[in-house]
């Protein structure tokens, strides 16, 4: 099989996530912060451990600031839903994915937010400016993503991070493709906010992601419950990360996740990003070089987190993926991407996209591969 659907989730994982979360399943899983006997000491220890490293990666000062969730959805919806009251009025863009889009339509339906989309041109790109021109007087929010899901396209969160910061509003990123590939410091963006998957660039399994919460950004959690602190007290810890981390944590998950990071880390975040843009390259140029073939994604370095996305004039979305599936063992993603306004944005709201989305596991031959299948696809079905 080869594998081109990382922006969903990443596979292969580092040999280290899959061997270090067995080791914790096997020797040292107890409940965090739940027990003072040996077990539970060293799980506290090893989730601190992660939420350290993890921290370090996007230069967050005080790692206590990270919660851990089971996703990235659930990390968006912990910083939007946290911190919007009735009234507020919220800034986001044609490019995010609907775990932004619907818990904004959501508190409009229920709670009368007030939601501005920035629209972009046919890559999705927006213009800062246009942010600045959307702030009003009870503006308190702005969203955005590091980078598409359908196409890749890279968000210029540091300017608009900027301007948030001038206007005193809470800004949120949402990394959840990027983090892992893209150099992303909250510091440097101004981030108030970070939302993150564990499972897709970071290299961690499934059933991981975070939310960073800078220190003095008033948020409320969703959910209350045991927290393994302040037991002695009915009402929910007003700090971080317990406020947020209600129940059993995924410790596996976590240890899997910091494993990830540290492969992150061992390779270089500089030369992750070079090597999977040496793949869209190589990529991107093959497929513009096949009859019928139709390209949504910009391929420069600084524009694409690793994302191709195409269509072959005449054949369905999901057929081409279908067949690179069954006929050719290539993994890849079809129809819409879970970002009704980004299809809107690049047209492709009806038939959707194919999306090939790469990793450092990638090879030049599975993308050579990739190109070939898609050019003997073109030639079966006399696309033009
Ligand atoms: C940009 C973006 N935001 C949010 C999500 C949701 O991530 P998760 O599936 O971890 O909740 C995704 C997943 O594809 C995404 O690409």
């Amino acid at each position: 099989m080869i594998y081109l659907d990382n922006a969903a989730t990443s596979y292969p994982k580092p040999d280290k996530v899959y061997d270090e979360m067995d080791r914790c399943l096997r020797e040292y899983c107890a409940n965090p912060g739940r027990g003072g006997h040996e077990m539970s000491i060293i799980s506290g220890k090893a989730v601190m451990e992660a939420r350290e490293i993890i921290s370090r990666l996007f230069g967050i000062d005080n790692p206590l600031q990270l919660c851990f969730t089971k996703n990235a959805t659930e990390a968006l919806n912990l910083g939007i839903k946290g911190v919007l009251k009735p009234g507020d009025h919220v800034i986001t863009t044609c490019m995010e994915h609907n775990s932004v889009i619907r818990a904004l339509k959501a508190l409009e339906k229920d709670m009368g937010i007030e939601v501005t989309i920035i629209r972009g041109n046919e890559y999705g790109e927006i213009d800062p400016q246009d942010v600045a021109k959307g702030i009003k007087g009870n503006s308190k929010l702005i969203i955005c993503t590091l980078s598409s899901n359908v196409n890749g396209i890279i968000m210029p969160v540091k300017e608009i991070g900027y301007l948030s910061r001038e206007k005193e509003l809470i800004f949120l990123i949402d990394a959840s493709q990027g983090a892992g590939t893209l150099e992303l410091d909250v510091k440097d963006m101004n981030a108030d906010m970070l939302a993150f998957p564990g499972h897709k660039g970071l290299m961690g399994p499934q059933g991981t992601g975070a939310l960073y919460v800078r220190e003095g950004i008033e948020i409320k959690p969703l959910m209350q419950g045991g927290t393994g602190s302040n037991s002695e007290s009915a009402f929910q810890p007003d700090f971080m990360p317990d406020m947020m981390e209600s129940g059993t944590l995924n410790t596996p998950g976590i240890i899997g996740l910091k494993c990830g990071v540290e492969f992150i880390n061992s390779m270089g975040l500089e030369n992750i990003r070079i090597y999977k843009h040496m793949l869209v390259e190589r990529l991107h140029s093959g497929i513009a070089s096949i009859k019928g073939a139709r390209l949504y994604n910009k391929r420069g370095i600084d524009e694409n987190s690793g994302i191709v996305a195409m269509n072959f004039n005449g054949l369905e979305s999901t057929r081409v993926s279908q067949i690179l599936d069954r006929e050719y063992d290539i993994a890849t993603r079809a129809g819409l991407h879970c970002a009704p306004l980004a299809h809107q944005t690049l047209g492709t709201l009806k038939e959707g996209v194919v999306r090939f989305s790469v990793s450092c596991f990638n090879s030049i031959d599975d993308i050579d591969n990739a190109v070939n299948a898609l050019r003997e696809i073109s030639g079966k079905y006399a696309i033009d």
